[in-house]
């Protein structure tokens, strides 16, 4: 018995006449000689011509891309023999190996994965019934085995010949998809086309990471969107990696190029737990958590319209100065990333004064309260620093609702129970301050470093506010309007009064934060709260 082999890209089944031939014809040898064959096939059901094409196009193959990303030989593949079954007559010489579409188990690091691959070598890597039905399998394989799912997508969407049964597969997916949203982390590659209601199961998993160059992502393509809006559009303009992570904030990482988002993959399974009822990995640590860092002293400029980057600050609090920042492209006012004290994971929520002088807005709002949802639901504890003005003033952000989304973020660090840990650097102004991650929506320990200044708002705008008819009257308004301001300083932007009232609970020494934290996380590594029982909130969306 012969069959065709990978190069001839077409899967052949059973020869007509099969059916007729006694079952005591095919010998052992020939069954074993049946299984080789469809098992070479299954590795390369469109043929190496149309692994070539991949490769011309810049991309890997689907399985070359579960090799890199993979422990090496820890991949067990299921499901390698499913064929569609559908009667559409378009299909009827398109019965390849596998459907389309890679799934299975593997490790990374050592810890079990599941995983699917979409091999743009079959009919574009589109989803049909069966396609669907193996993503299905593994997803509901992670979550009852409390695994990790990562999806590596590269597909031109719901496979054409197959119609509305390929819509159900989808929506399978996205039901999956959320069932195991806060119970397992999910992480989506784009590593080609995501397109249409395809780009719905990564929009709802944990993180994606984009490749430059090679992946796209869009609900409707550039051709209908030159007919309905008239607007010219490349497809990289429209949906590419960089468009995702600096504009509209889908991408979390962008990866250079394929190892990079391998590199990348691991870096972020590195900090997360296995599912929603485990810790994250912890690592031995070389660096002493209570190792001063004298130069933190000196960070905060004296006036305080002066920025500064609060990523000198994250770093060197964070062990070996490693910082693994997640949306550093988009809303830049506000940091958020991952990082680790004495070797345990923290989840970092920082103002940024260099951009925008850290204000929060709508983007940052959205950004940082999905950030403190994730490491609230996977058992990450939040380290927060503070340096914020205020929300930012003006008629778009209303219109566009920065009430309804600045209430995410309060409503996100509310609602979280991990450890708590905030540190205020300088401004924590008005509502903000109370947002992130004040003492009175229950952060566990806030501390503040001498350079503080916690109060309603900064002292230009209170002075003008609550001493116009003083700075109406006076003769020499400069001089008057500094000694309002030295005034207000004094009895009001400080952390003293904070302090007083025990709405922080330490000035430190910003050079001590490090220790300071250390010791906070040990603190708090044991907490419990109870919350009273219900189906769910109903955070502000
Ligand atoms: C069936 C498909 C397909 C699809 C591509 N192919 N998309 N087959 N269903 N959706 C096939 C092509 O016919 C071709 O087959 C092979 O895959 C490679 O496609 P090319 O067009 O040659 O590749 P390329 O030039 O790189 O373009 C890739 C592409 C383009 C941009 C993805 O193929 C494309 O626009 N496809 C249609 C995308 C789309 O509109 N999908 C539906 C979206 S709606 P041959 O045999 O010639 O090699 C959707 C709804 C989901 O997905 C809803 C969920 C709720």
């Amino acid at each position: 018995m012969t069959f065709p082999g990978p190069s001839t890209g077409r899967q052949v089944g059973l020869p007509p006449t099969a059916h007729f031939v006694p079952l005591t014809m095919k010998t052992h040898h020939d069954k074993y000689e049946e299984l080789a064959a469809k098992s070479a096939l299954a590795l390369a059901p469109a043929g190496a011509a149309a692994i070539a094409k991949q490769h011309e196009r810049g991309k890997l193959s689907a399985r070359e891309r579960i090799t890199a990303l993979v422990d090496e030989g820890s991949f067990t593949e299921l499901d390698r023999f499913v064929v569609h079954r559908t009667d559409a007559a378009a299909m009827a010489d398109k019965d390849f190996l596998g459907d389309g579409v890679i799934t299975g188990r593997a490790t990374i690091d050592g810890r079990q994965v599941f995983l699917f691959s979409q091999d743009f070598t079959v009919l574009g890597g589109s989803l049909g019934e069966a396609y669907a039905e193996k993503i299905c399998k593994v997803m509901d394989l992670a979550i009852r085995t409390g695994s990790p799912m990562i999806g590596i997508n590269d597909s031109g969407g719901a496979r054409i010949q197959e119609g509305v049964v390929s819509l159900g597969g989808y929506a399978e997916i996205f039901w999956r998809n959320v069932q195991a949203s806060g119970v397992i982390p999910q992480i989506s590659l784009i590593a080609g086309p995501c397109a249409g209601g395809a780009v719905y199961s990564p929009a709802i998993t944990d993180f994606i990471i984009m490749t430059e160059g090679i992946s796209q992502m869009f609900i409707t393509g550039p051709e209908i969107i030159k007919t309905v809006t008239g607007e010219d559009v490349t497809f990289e303009e429209l949906g590419g990696a960089h468009t995702h992570a600096a504009k509209s904030g889908v991408a979390h990482l962008v990866a250079t190029d394929e190892d990079d988002a391998v590199a990348l993959t691991k870096t972020l399974l590195s900090y997360i737990p296995q599912n929603n009822l485990d810790d994250p990995p912890e690592f031995a640590c070389d660096d002493d958590p209570h190792r001063e860092i004298p130069e933190l002293d000196d960070v905060i400029p004296d006036s305080a319209n002066k920025p500064y980057d609060m990523h000198d600050v994250i770093g060197p609090i964070l062990d070996n100065d490693d910082f693994f920042e997640i949306h550093g492209e988009y809303a830049r006012n506000i940091i958020c990333g991952f990082g680790r004290i004495a070797g345990r994971s923290v989840g970092v929520v920082a103002n940024q004064p260099n951009v925008l002088a850290g204000v929060l807005d709508i983007a940052s709002s959205i950004k940082a309260a999905r950030f403190v949802r994730f490491c609230d639901a996977f058992n990450i504890p939040l380290l927060t620093f503070v340096d914020v003005p205020g929300f930012l003033p003006g008629t778009d952000q209303e219109f566009g609702g920065i009430i309804l989304h600045g209430a995410k973020l309060l409503y996100a660090y509310a609602e979280a129970t991990v450890p708590k840990i905030t540190v205020i650097t300088r401004k924590a102004y008005g509502g903000a301050y109370d947002v992130m991650a004040s003492k009175h929506i229950r952060a566990d320990i806030n501390l503040a470093w001498p350079t503080a200044e916690i109060a309603v708002m900064g002292a230009e705008g209170a002075v003008k506010v609550i001493n116009r008819r003083e700075l109406a009257a006076g003769s020499d308004k400069d001089a008057t309007m500094k000694a309002l301001i030295d005034d207000y300083n004094d009895r009001f932007a400080n952390p003293y009064i904070a302090a007083q009232r025990g709405y922080v609970d330490d000035v430190i020494e910003a050079r001590r934060t490090r220790g300071a934290i250390a010791d906070a996380l040990v603190m708090l590594a044991d907490k419990r709260v109870d919350r009273p029982k219900r189906k769910h909130g109903n955070i502000p969306l």
